[in-house]
């Protein structure tokens, strides 16, 4: 009976904002009948720490047995000596994989309440509404040969490898083409065509899948560093940004500095058959255990989750408003702390937004 969840905490900040995370969610159960069921399992440096795999097997049958996977961060000073597969990045990025978790949406949108924690002028960033499809389980983070060699001359030569192919492309475009019609129907494809063939070839078949089944969809085009300055000069002329694997990786935490701090921002990770919710932030080693870190993201992760995942639009919604109401009253984790403001541990975030989500029933 009811959905089953997949809980991944991960390493650093990642137990924590997954505590309060399940919070809320046992308030959904308990008050508005979400029959969810949950289980933890190790992933990152706690996976390596526990099983001596960032991904151990245990933890991707989990995640292949569950309706969703919702996963806090992995990463930490302690494991980087670790050879290469071993290191936490290794698993998340190994579970991407293996769950075949193509299209991450990162959508960043910017809380009127929090217009004076941005570092860019209030009237820049009023407003904006992005989502960044990003391209997750190709391009150079998983492109062939790889490595680190040693030449005969005796220097060494790091390099990596930059592919795509066309069903690739035409996938990670459809799914930002599709999300464009339900909001303002523009897409800008992101890419280095003018330096970079991989990327000369992503805009060719983007443009072809625009032509044939997208037209109503109106497509731009955008070199990746022009993008980058964009962010800042202009954010509200984007809608949907699509892009391969590493420009979406710096491309959205760029974005994320518009709504004031990366502690608000959500991501889903979709496939043909699986799905994962996580921040996009980090496992932020410097401030763990402390209970201070910003939970939003990852409960706006869990609404993303109720809304493609489990089929309940209706408590995403109220997730959504428990987090708007409780950034109404001025309630604030650190990062996004302004004068005047209740500053709020994470596990007080986590309280904040339950407490208004009860008001909801
Ligand atoms: C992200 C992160 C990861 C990535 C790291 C932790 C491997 O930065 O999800 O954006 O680069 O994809
Ligand atoms: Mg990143």
């Amino acid at each position: 009976m009811g959905v089953k969840i997949a809980v991944l905490p991960g390493d650093g900040i990642g137990p924590e904002i997954v505590r309060e995370t399940m919070k809320v969610i046992e308030v959904l159960n308990k008050k508005f009948d979400l029959q969810s069921t949950w289980q933890e399992a190790h992933v990152g440096g706690a996976g390596y720490d526990a099983a001596g795999d960032p991904l151990p097997e245990a933890t991707l049958a989990l995640a292949k047995a569950s309706d969703a996977v919702l996963l806090g961060a992995v990463g930490g000073p302690k494991w980087e000596p670790l050879d290469k597969p071993l290191r936490p990045e290794a698993g998340l990025l190994r579970i991407r994989a293996a769950l075949g978790l193509f299209a991450n949406y990162r959508p960043t949108k910017v809380h009127d309440q929090l217009l004076s924690a941005s570092t860019l002028k209030e009237e820049v960033v009023q407003g904006v509404d992005i989502l960044v499809v990003r391209e997750l389980v190709s391009g150079i983070y998983f492109g062939q040969p790889r490595g680190i060699e040693t030449l005969p001359n005796g220097e060494k030569r790091g390099y990596n490898t930059l592919a795509y192919t066309t069903s690739e492309i035409e996938r990670i475009a459809r799914k930002a083409f599709e999300a464009a019609r339900l909001r303002r129907g523009k897409v800008c494809s992101v890419d280095k065509a003018n330096v970079l063939e991989a990327t000369e070839y992503w805009r060719e078949v983007v443009i072809k899948l625009h032509a044939a089944e997208y037209s109503d969809v109106e497509l731009s085009h955008m070199y990746v560093d022009n993008a980058a300055m964009q962010l800042i000069r202009n954010p509200k002329q984007f809608d949907v940004i699509v892009t391969t694997n590493m420009f979406g990786d710096i491309l959205s935490d760029e974005a994320s500095m518009l709504t004031g701090s990366i502690g608000m921002l959500p991501s889903a990770s979709i496939g043909e058959k699986f799905a994962m919710y996580e921040p996009i932030h980090g496992s932020a080693p410097d401030i763990a255990g402390q209970d201070k870190a910003n939970p939003l993201a990852t409960i706006l992760s869990a609404a993303m989750m109720l809304r493609f995942s489990l089929g309940r639009e209706d408590l995403a919604d109220k997730v959504e408003q428990a987090v708007e109401l409780t950034l109404n009253d001025g309630i604030r984790t650190i990062d996004l702390a302004q004068p005047g403001d209740t500053v709020v541990s994470c596990s007080g975030m986590g309280d904040a937004v339950c407490q208004r989500l009860e008001g909801l029933a």
